[in-house]
């Protein structure tokens, strides 16, 4: 069955966050000053049970959904993932099962992963020289363990694709050698532009590195070529290099937003239900689950919702709306 949104738009993927806790502090993701040894993390009673993400997902992939992808906070820090994915790879209908990580716990579970069924992976890495990147993810964690965390993922047969937040005054001077090292290594690196997700990271458009600029800066040292969509609702613009199967893309968020073509909804570690990331409110399905409705009921609440979805965010971004405080946080909602 086929559900779509106020704007026709379908219901195809879902992005499940596992855990709201991560072990890096990226400055502008989760900065130490607000999520110290204070911070209220989800409880693990309040987080979705396995069979209760196994069940909400059945429910999604026969209303339409063809892709899920786990997120976090650091969603490899949720006890037995590989347990997960065994579970949601087993759903008939389901295309394909992906995981965004930072990649710090890859060395160690890339082959559980892989043997449970996953796919793909995108790693987070915002720099490779190891004093900028530690100065960013703020745990102390080197570039040295991502990138072993990738290589036993490509050495298992996991499909690698790597994000790079590019914010102005942190990482610029980082975008030609990572495009450099991930074209040798024959990975697709993609610059994310800075997004006002949540309420702490202090986002404004002055700090945003454009789709425009980078693309400008790369076409100086190398020949790039434009790749049409793979797919309806695909997030990243993409490019090849020249003479190569390698690409590298871009997410756009600000200064080239994608809602029209949006059809991605989002369950937070706590089981709540969000239809945009900029959203404020979600509706509770651990509480409906825990209620003891059957199936149907779960399916019809999950049309409903999506019937009613209005949200474009980034079509209407403005420097106003951007101050709002009332907003979910990306390490809770996973991106
Ligand atoms: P693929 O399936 O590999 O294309 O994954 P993806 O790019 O959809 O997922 P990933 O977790 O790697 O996200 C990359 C970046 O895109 C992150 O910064 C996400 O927050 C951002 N992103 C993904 N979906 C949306 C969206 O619907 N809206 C906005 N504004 N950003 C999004
Ligand atoms: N803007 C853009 N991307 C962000 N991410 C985290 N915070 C932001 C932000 N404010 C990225 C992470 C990860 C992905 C899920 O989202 O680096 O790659
Ligand atoms: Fe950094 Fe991702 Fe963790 Fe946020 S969730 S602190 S972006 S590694
Ligand atoms: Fe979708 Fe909201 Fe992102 Fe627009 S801002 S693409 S509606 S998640």
């Amino acid at each position: 069955m086929k559900i779509t949104d106020k704007f026709g738009r379908p219901l195809q993927d879902l992005r499940i966050s596992v855990t709201d806790r991560c072990n890096f502090r990226c400055t502008y993701c989760m900065p130490k000053e607000i999520f110290g040894r204070d911070y209220p993390f989800l409880p693990k009673d309040h987080l979705l049970t396995f069979e209760e993400i196994e069940r909400l997902a059945k429910a999604f992939v026969k209303l339409g959904v063809k892709k899920i992808r786990l997120t976090g906070g650091e969603p490899l820090l949720r006890r037995n993932l590989p347990d997960l994915i065994r579970k949601l790879s087993a759903i008939s209908g389901l295309e394909d099962v992906g995981l965004t990580t930072n990649a710090t716990l890859l060395e160690k579970m890339a082959w559980d992963l892989k043997a449970a069924g996953l796919k793909r992976i995108n790693v987070s890495l915002d720099a490779l020289d190891n004093t900028l990147f530690q100065s960013i993810n703020d745990s102390g964690i080197s570039t040295e363990r991502v990138l072993k965390g990738i290589d036993k993922a490509l050495d298992v047969g996991l499909q690698v694709k790597v994000n790079m937040v590019v914010k102005k005054g942190m990482n610029e001077q980082e975008v030609i050698p990572m495009a450099r090292f991930f074209k040798d290594k024959g990975v697709t690196l993609r610059y994310i532009e800075f997004m006002d997700v949540g309420k702490t990271n202090e986002w404004d458009f002055s700090k945003v590195v454009t789709k425009k600029h980078i693309l400008n800066e790369l076409s100086q040292h190398f020949e790039l070529g434009s790749v049409d969509p793979n797919h309806f609702g695909e997030v990243a613009k993409r490019y090849r290099y020249k003479g190569t199967d390698t690409e590298v893309g871009f997410i756009t968020s600000v200064s080239e937003s994608f809602c029209s073509t949006c059809t991605r909804a989002r369950i937070a570690a706590d089981g709540k239900l969000y239809t945009c990331l900029f959203a404020a409110k979600g509706f509770d399905f651990k509480e409906l689950l825990r209620s003891g409705v059957n199936d149907v009921e779960v399916e019809q609440q999950i049309i409903a919702i999506w019937n009613k979805r209005e949200d474009r965010y980034s079509d209407e971004r403005t420097e106003e709306s951007a101050k709002n405080k009332d907003r979910i946080e990306m390490s809770y909602i996973g991106g």
